[in-house]
């Protein structure tokens, strides 16, 4: 059985010598080797089941593949990375630009959290990167742009931490209904007030969800067996779980509802979503959660609403401005309505920790590390936030002659053409090929090849004028 190697574009590559067995130097750029490997990935992200008897189209000297891991990247990645046998280097903390710079010469992988900024400038000295993973929801920290056109795929984890977000939201609707969040904070400043004026049982309400995608429709299967009724709003039609209903405008849900939760994305569509138009077309007395994003709701309107009593009581986890770090920040400089918005009765606010559990970090940490792994063993960009989303089906155990082309390149007129005739001596079994702006990723499985076919091909791509990165995996 062939081992399976890659090749990437390498400074190295005359120094391929096909004549010794397993000899590409090519690190990503340098040789691969396979290692024993669990088959299939994340129970969160796995696009195509895998194969029983899928190949690990692995580097063949796994140790070969240097991964800087930064910022304390959750153990559940780290150990992800080490099975695969790659050289896996842990820091707890970001690293100052300078010394950034000179980690990330040598590595192939990056993992960062959200401190690590990956600038033009660094990259420009990552010489040997192919892919970076970043270990939580955003991606602003990174330049995805000189990224895609230098051919280094982004990976991050948007949806691990949903039903920490619902479980939040779950949490809120109950202590709403009950005002126990001020009761706690009265019984705090050592007042006993014991009420059941306007206090509900949330059994037999209504909960509208605006946005019923990875957080809504969670929290709608969560809600109901709560014996809530759910209705939702979306700009797409979807299947409702369980018993909950689809509403066709948000001036529907706004007037059944009796608590209204946001879990939209922040779009130019969704600013400022519930203004002051949609608190008078809401029920009185109804409650709002936003767990969104800070734009979607006009906390201004907001605040008159709860004064005049219409909204009963409201949560907020997200704002307009947010600080960068803890502190002392969360006052009228950052948001010019800070002190009024603080003052309300039965609101509660947090700070933007719907997605923060422990679960969800460990969450964070199979998905983007098994992302890395695909990405470097197969090649696949599902899931990538920077390059085309391209795959193929795994290669067998049964197509030990078969090599893997990637070819990353220039979106130009007659590239394809080019690459067909490179690739058209050769038996190519399936290909798939999809572009994103100016960066264009190919992906084309080969039979029969030999080592010296695979560098006749992978040196042919290279000399093309688009080319950004040849890998050839095997
Ligand atoms: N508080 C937190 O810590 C936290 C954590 C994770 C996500 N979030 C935020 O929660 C929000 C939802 O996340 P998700 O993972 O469920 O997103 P998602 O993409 O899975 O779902 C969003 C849904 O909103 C719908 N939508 C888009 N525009 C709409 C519009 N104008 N009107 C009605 N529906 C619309 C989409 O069709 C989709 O079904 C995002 O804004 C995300 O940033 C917050």
């Amino acid at each position: 059985m062939a081992s399976a190697r890659d090749i990437k574009s390498s400074k190295d590559v005359s120094s391929l010598n096909t004549s010794q067995n397993l000899g590409f130097s090519t690190s990503p750029n340098a040789s691969f080797q396979s290692a024993p490997s669990s088959q299939g990935g994340s129970v969160f992200a796995t696009p195509i089941v895998p194969l029983a008897n899928a190949k690990h189209l692995k580097p063949f000297a796994t140790e070969d593949i240097k991964v800087l891991l930064l910022e304390n990247v959750n153990q559940t990645g780290r150990e992800i990375l080490s099975k695969q046998g790659y050289q896996v280097e842990f820091l707890k903390s970001s690293l100052p630009e300078d010394q950034l710079i000179e980690k990330i010469r040598d590595v192939h992988v990056i993992g960062i959290r959200s401190k690590t900024k990956l600038t033009a400038r660094v990259l420009k000295e990552a010489r040997n990167l192919i892919v970076i993973g970043c270990f939580c929801i955003g991606t602003n920290q990174v330049d995805l742009q000189y990224a895609a056109e230098h051919g280094i795929a982004v990976f991050n984890s948007p949806f691990s931490n949903s039903r920490s977000v619902a479980e939040l939201v779950i949490g809120e609707i109950i202590a709403l209904a009950r005002q126990f969040g001020d009761r706690s904070n009265e019984m705090h400043s050592g007042t006993w007030n014991k009420v059941s004026n306007k206090c509900w049982e949330i059994r037999g309400k209504t909960l509208g969800i605006i946005g019923y995608g990875h957080i809504g429709s969670q929290l709608s299967v969560l809600a109901e067996a709560m014996g809530m009724s759910v209705i939702f709003y979306d700009v797409v039609n979807l299947m409702a779980l369980g018993t909950a209903r689809q509403v066709p405008t948000l001036k529907d849900l706004l007037a059944e509802s009796d608590f209204i939760t946001c879990h939209v994305p922040e779009l130019p569509e969704t600013k400022n979503m519930i203004g002051q138009a949609q608190f008078d077309q809401m029920k009185d007395g109804s409650y709002l959660i936003n767990a969104s994003r800070g734009s979607v709701v006009d906390i201004p309107a907001l605040i008159h609403a709860m004064r005049s009593g219409k909204v009963a009581g409201a949560a907020l986890d997200v704002y307009p401005n947010e600080p960068a770090g803890n502190g002392d920040y969360f006052n009228n400089t950052l948001n010019t309505w800070g002190t009024d918005l603080r003052a309300l009765k039965n609101l509660i606010i947090t700070p933007h920790i719907g997605g923060s559990t422990e679960e969800a970090q460990r969450a964070i940490g199979v998905e983007v590390a098994d992302a890395l792994v695909r990405y470097v063993n197969e090649g696949s960009t599902l899931g990538a936030v920077n390059l085309p989303e391209v795959t193929l089906r795994s290669l067998t155990m049964d197509e030990p002659d078969h090599a893997r082309v990637i070819y990353i390149h220039h979106n130009v007129p007659g590239v394809l053409r080019k690459v067909n005739e490179i690739l058209g001596d050769h038996n190519v079994d399936k290909q798939m090929t999809d572009s994103r702006g100016d960066v264009a990723y190919l992906m084309a499985d080969i039979s029969n090849v030999d080592n010296l076919t695979i560098k006749d091909l992978y040196e042919r791509l290279e000399s093309l004028s688009s080319r950004i990165m040849t890998r050839v995996l095997y």
